[in-house]
């Protein structure tokens, strides 16, 4: 499994800034932005890039633009923390919208909102979650969007349990995993330990 962990800097005082219980709502979804924007500056990092000829003021040169720009699909409710941040640095990516509901009868996640194209083959998918826990809902949007033919998805998550790595790894499905720390475990409560609490209460405040 390739997980790539963001341990620059800069992405490490912006997860503390998360982490850290007195942050409030406010200042939580500013960090979050910020490390959405550098977690996706990472996962673009080997994109495949067209060349075109530009003239600068001066002279004729080399010109870059993706070729091949991304599907972006936060999983709501708190992937969408991050869709605005990573809208801004590939503008021209579309998105699409995955919500997953747990079925408390069942405790298995259960989609509510697919809202993607039909065909997305050969195109790569940038999948936004904070938080891969214990992986069941990754899981099931990454099932989602093979489904349609994506075989090449890269999951975006702040922080990661090594349950959920780990539930990744075990599916077999085509997906590398960017994130900015790989943490301790999972509580008895499903919450990653020393993690950050809820994502969506903290980005949103408690409903
Ligand atoms: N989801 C969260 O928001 N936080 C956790 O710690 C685990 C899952």
């Amino acid at each position: 499994m390739d997980v790539r962990v963001v341990d620059h800097p800069l992405a490490k005082a912006r997860l503390s800034t998360m982490r850290d219980a007195r942050t409030n709502s406010a200042a939580f979804r500013a960090a979050l932005q910020e490390l959405t924007l550098m977690l996706i500056y990472e996962a673009t990092r080997n994109a495949e890039v067209a060349v075109e000829p530009i003239h600068t003021p001066v002279a004729r040169t080399d010109g870059y633009r993706l070729a091949n720009p991304p599907l972006l699909v936060p999983v709501l409710r708190a992937g969408l923390g991050m869709a605005d941040q990573a809208h801004r640095l590939i503008p021209e990516a579309q998105m699409g919208f995955v919500g997953l509901a747990r079925d408390e009868t069942t405790l298995q996640p259960t989609p509510y909102l697919e809202s993607l194209p039909a065909d997305l083959s050969g195109r790569p998918v940038l999948v936004l979650d904070p938080m891969l826990a214990t992986g069941g809902s990754m899981v099931h949007t990454i099932r989602i969007l093979v489904e349609r033919g994506a075989t090449d998805v890269t999951a975006i998550c702040t922080l990661a349990a090594p349950e959920g790595v780990r539930k990744l790894e075990d599916s077999g499905l085509p997906v590398r995993i960017v994130t900015a720390s790989v943490d301790e475990r999972l509580n008895e409560s499903g919450y990653i330990v020393p993690g950050l609490g809820d994502a969506g209460d903290r980005e949103y405040g408690a409903v």
